[in-house]
């Protein structure tokens, strides 16, 4: 990887709204984002009648839904069971090059369902439990990072198995709104570390210590890395640090800005790796909630 492409925190950021002694790039952006983000979920929506072959209508509609709130939600009208949906929608939003955790199938896509077996019925996702508010792969080395993320689903549950959303560039203006040092905490390269998970043989990922907020040099966007869980977690033991996650925790349960679908057959999620978490659900006896899920390490390209 180039120097070039190294992350950097947000006090260091090219001049622009993610930087924190850039008032005025930071207030122009900030009213722009508050007046375009969506308020429901529908807003989100994008009918579209094969997300393998988009139109270039289609494709120009989630286009439109990423750059308000970096994420949409097609609705696909045709047969929903195809693994060839998520990769191939995700190559028309230049991705390409998937992250494979040790979990995931052998062509990199997660199916993720109710698993009696080991090792998978240890991780929440493959349970029927509720997962707290997280960015996909927050246990990945900054370098590693998802920057992009599709959840399609295949079958919903019963009853259950909500997903709430918020765009990340949300959580960090109503953090900076509250007080600019909460950012700036977040953006330290030391703020959150993930302890080893080891196994029979030994050490199976190392630690990985890394910041919450960080800017890509190259495209100049957003990232975050978060999770809510309290296990298996270290925050830095700071006063400025608690004060953040506490405001954070507080946005999460209680904005207006946050978002709730319920994905229904042949609907997916296509996101550039958004604040999410997920209720519990009822599988039906014979027919279990079935999502595949594919990680990217690219960012999502859009016209
Ligand atoms: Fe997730």
């Amino acid at each position: 990887m180039s120097a070039l492409a190294e992350p950097i925190a947000t006090d260091l950021a090219p001049r622009g709204p993610f930087r924190l002694d850039d008032g005025d790039a930071y207030q122009r952006w900030r009213e722009r984002k508050l007046r375009e983000y969506p308020r429901t979920v529908d807003e989100l929506i994008v009918e579209v009648r094969d997300p393998r072959r988009l139109t270039h209508e289609e494709r120009t509609a989630l286009s439109e839904r990423f750059r308000r709130a970096n994420m949409a939600v097609y609705a696909g009208l045709g047969a929903a069971d195809d693994k060839e949906i998520p990769r191939a929608l995700g190559r028309q939003f230049g991705l390409e090059h998937l992250d494979a955790n040790w979990l995931a199938d052998d062509d990199g896509i997660s199916s993720i369902e109710v698993h009696g077996g080991q090792p998978r019925s240890e991780f929440t996702p493959y349970t029927d439990r509720p997962i707290s508010w997280h960015t996909d792969g927050y246990y990945n080395s900054v370098e590693r990072r998802v920057r992009s993320l599709i959840l399609h689903c295949v079958r919903p549950a019963k009853q259950g198995g909500e997903n709430a959303l918020l765009d990340h560039e949300i959580a960090y203006l109503l953090l900076r709104d509250q007080n600019p040092e909460h950012v700036r905490a977040l953006s330290a390269p030391d703020v959150m570390t993930i302890p080893a998970r080891c196994d029979e043989q030994g050490v199976a990922r190392g630690e990985q210590a890394g910041p919450v907020f960080l800017v890509d040099p190259a495209s100049g966007r957003l990232h975050m890395r978060y999770t809510a869980r309290t296990r298996s977690i270290c925050w830095r033991a700071d006063a400025a640090t608690r004060a953040a996650i506490t405001c954070l925790e507080s946005i999460l349960s209680s904005s207006p800005l946050v978002l709730r679908t319920r994905l229904q057959m042949g609907m997916g999620l296509l996101c550039a790796n958004v604040l999410h978490n997920r209720s519990g659900f009822v599988d039906a006896p014979q027919a279990r909630r079935r999502m595949y899920r594919a990680r990217y390490r690219d960012e999502l390209q859009f016209c």
